[in-house]
């Protein structure tokens, strides 16, 4: 046992939070390393629903150590409001840690995101308004708060100070708005540190040495390949890596400690927010995928848009990530379609793509090359063997494991921890 990554192959809401408690039973520690309370990872545990959005998933164990890493953005206040609600409901909180690194959300980049996103009318990200772009932009323009800041206000207050002059004037200028109070954020964010000092550490050398010492490390991903920086469907992206790559800027690991690293795909596609997305079905099957897969935002509760499986993302995402294994989610959904279609290829004004291209307007005018495979009609949700599966199923898992040239070790076929078909 080492380092484990488990990461979104699509655009996010594959199901990540199960397969992450699924492993994190055995994991010595479970890390985020990059997000922040934009992730909506549900999890169910005895047919109790918890959503997380800042917390690992692996939480609800209470075994090992959880992290928030250096390279996730941290609201503290949503941060406490989880753990208050996981206490409540008798869970374990005291295994949980944030690394000193971690860079602060401030009540500021709330109100930019917000402003930002109205401003941009038809041009909007489609983001979650929880300021983690702004949050990440001031990271890079490196004035950025972090948690380290929380363990000496007088340093904190010369750095609100700074940065809100400069927003404050942003506030009144571009946006008319009103300007905030270094008082009243000075005051919420000591009530925060005096709550968070004690989970507040150095996270790398611990990480490091757990590694070295072939402990095993779980490192948790939230959002997935489209929805990447560098490359996804940009501008309509998050502001972090959430590819493999992440875990080694996001933590401070290098890529020679990780082992394994797992992509999470659903059987079908889904993507909340603007941008193109090839394979969407604006008709009546895309609203009973929606329907029968819940496909409704965890963390905002919009209306998922849906469409059939493309596996140009699919094989983007293998090769990005460098996936060791693939876990298909949802696959139940499927259960009850006459046919079942896979985009292996885009056609792009009579050009032939397999790969995703950079410009997001050409990714819009692509129609997707589909292959059509029967469906079956079976209630598969309570199989636990890869034999009692209908063939048709079988055809369909082995099919996406040849287009994807990488191996599929779990099919999930329903939400709880239980309803899974390991494969090898
Ligand atoms: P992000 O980090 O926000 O991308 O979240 P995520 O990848 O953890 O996905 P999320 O938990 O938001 O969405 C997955 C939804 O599908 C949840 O409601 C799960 O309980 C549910 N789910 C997971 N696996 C399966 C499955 O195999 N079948 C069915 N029917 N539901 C599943």
């Amino acid at each position: 046992m080492a380092g484990y990554v488990v990461v979104g192959t699509q655009w996010g809401d594959e199901g990540k939070g199960k397969i992450i408690d699924v492993l994190g039973h055995k994991a010595d520690y479970v890390v985020r390393f990059q997000g922040g309370n934009n992730a909506g990872h549900t999890v169910v545990v005895n047919g109790e629903k918890f959503i997380l959005h800042l917390l690992p998933s692996g939480m609800l164990h209470g075994k090992g150590k959880c992290i928030i890493g250096p390279g996730v953005v941290v609201d503290p206040k949503v941060l406490l409001k989880e753990i208050a609600t996981l206490e409540e409901k008798g869970a374990k909180v005291d295994h949980l840690f944030i690394s000193d690194r971690a860079h602060l959300i401030m009540p500021y980049h709330v109100q930019l995101d917000i402003l930002k996103e109205e401003k941009s009318g038809a041009n909007k990200i489609g983001t979650t308004k929880r300021g983690i772009g702004p949050c990440y932009a001031d990271k890079f323009s490196r004035v950025g708060i972090r948690a380290v800041d929380l363990l000496d206000m007088n340093i904190f207050g010369e750095k609100l100070q700074r940065n809100l002059e400069e927003k404050n004037e942003l506030f009144a200028k571009i946006y008319n708005a009103p300007e905030m109070s270094y008082e009243e954020i000075f005051e919420e964010y000591k009530g925060y540190a005096e709550k968070l000092k004690h989970r507040i550490i150095d996270s790398v050398p611990e990480i490091n040495e757990a590694l070295d010492q072939d402990k095993f490390v779980l490192f948790e991903g939230a959002q997935a390949m489209m929805l990447d920086i560098n490359y996804g469907t940009y501008p309509y992206v998050t502001s972090s890596s959430p590819t493999s790559g992440g875990v080694t800027t996001g933590v401070g690991v290098s890529p020679r400690k990780i082992d394994r690293v797992i992509g999470v795909m659903k059987a079908y596609t889904t993507r909340v927010g603007e941008g193109p997305f090839v394979t969407e079905l604006n008709d009546d099957l895309g609203e009973k995928i929606r329907q029968i897969g819940g496909e409704f935002g965890a963390t905002t509760g919009r209306p998922r848009r849906c469409g059939w499986l493309d596996l140009v993302v699919g094989k983007y995402a293998v090769q990005i990530n460098g996936l060791t294994d693939v876990v298909i989610t949802k696959i139940d959904v499927l259960s009850g379609l006459d046919t079942i279609k896979i985009c292996t290829g885009y056609d792009i004004e009579g050009k032939v793509y397999t790969t995703v291209p950079a410009s997001t307007e050409l990714v819009a005018k692509a129609k997707p090359i589909y292959e059509e495979l029967p469906g079956w009609t079976e209630d598969i949700t309570q199989m636990k063997n890869y034999d009692e599966l209908p063939e048709n199923c079988k055809k369909y898992i082995k099919r996406m494991e040849e287009i994807l040239g990488c191996q599929i070790t779990v099919v999930s076929v329903g939400p709880d921890r239980t309803q899974n078909i390991f494969l090898k």
